[in-house]
């Protein structure tokens, strides 16, 4: 199937610029075209069949997609399962048809923040242990969580392995007292991603999540308007977002 988009777009899509430095590298004759100099950086093309250069290099197309997915629970972040359902069943054909993957995994009970993509490089960024890139997480904790538990995170706890953990950002948020069970309620940043980390960092506190719900990425949030079990594309801004954060962390 043939689609056509902006040359402009194009660009931005592969991660080459904003649209606005592609419109100024267009005007500075950077952009060619099937071996000729764009001037127009409205100019449409097919992005299978064109020969794009930018500053001399070739541009290789690829569809690349990204998509906010806020995760419901009885799903679990892998791309094929046996038996259980995963994230990828949610979306729709024309959507698994591209080829998407989560980027890291939240637990099948926990809610909130995935994204998912085919774009293997972006993924891998921000999953790399080396990155640190924050992700922050709301809870609901059994028991009485205060100052004391604070202080730990920020200086790091030790898990069940022996694992110490990187100094993580503790906030109470408030408490709720549901049936018999007083629960605490907070909002939880670490830098790293180890197994099932926020249960085992409140474990190491002798103390239990009963609900977790991711919330951001590195700069990337949930969409609190998407429901449940929907998705849709990152904006623009978004990808932008996420493409800034990477050049910054490099
Ligand atoms: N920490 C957990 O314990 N579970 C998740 O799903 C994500 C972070």
């Amino acid at each position: 199937m043939s689609k056509r988009i902006r040359i402009d777009k194009l660009l931005a899509h592969m991660g080459l610029g904003t649209r606005s430095e592609i419109k100024k590298a267009v005007k500075l004759g950077k952009v060619a075209v099937n071996g000729a100099v764009v001037k127009d950086s409205g100019l449409i093309v097919d992005p299978e069949l064109a020969v794009v250069a930018f500053d001399g290099d070739p541009v290789v197309y690829r569809d690349v997609v990204y998509f906010m997915l806020n995760k419901p629970q009885g799903v679990i972040s892998a791309t094929e399962d046996g038996r259980e359902r995963t994230v990828i069943d949610l979306l729709e054909q024309q959507d698994r048809l591209r080829e998407p993957f989560p980027v890291g995994r939240l637990d099948k009970d926990t809610v909130g923040l995935l994204l998912l993509t085919n774009d293997g490089q972006l993924a891998h960024e921000l999953l790399s242990p080396r990155k640190h890139v924050a992700k922050t997480y709301e809870a609901l904790v059994q028991g009485e969580v205060g100052d004391a538990d604070k202080q730990q995170f920020a200086s790091g706890v030790t898990l069940d392995d022996g694992y110490v953990t990187m100094p993580a950002e503790l906030r109470i948020l408030g408490s709720e007292q549901q049936e018999e069970d007083l629960l605490s309620r907070i909002s939880l940043t670490i830098m790293e991603g180890k197994f099932h980390q926020v249960k085992r960092m409140f474990e190491a506190v002798g103390k239990k999540v009963v609900y977790l719900k991711r919330v951001s990425m590195g700069p990337l949030m949930l969409d609190e308007s998407l429901p449940e079990g929907s998705y849709r594309e990152l904006t623009d801004d978004e990808v932008e977002l996420l493409r800034t954060h990477r050049r910054a962390s490099e």
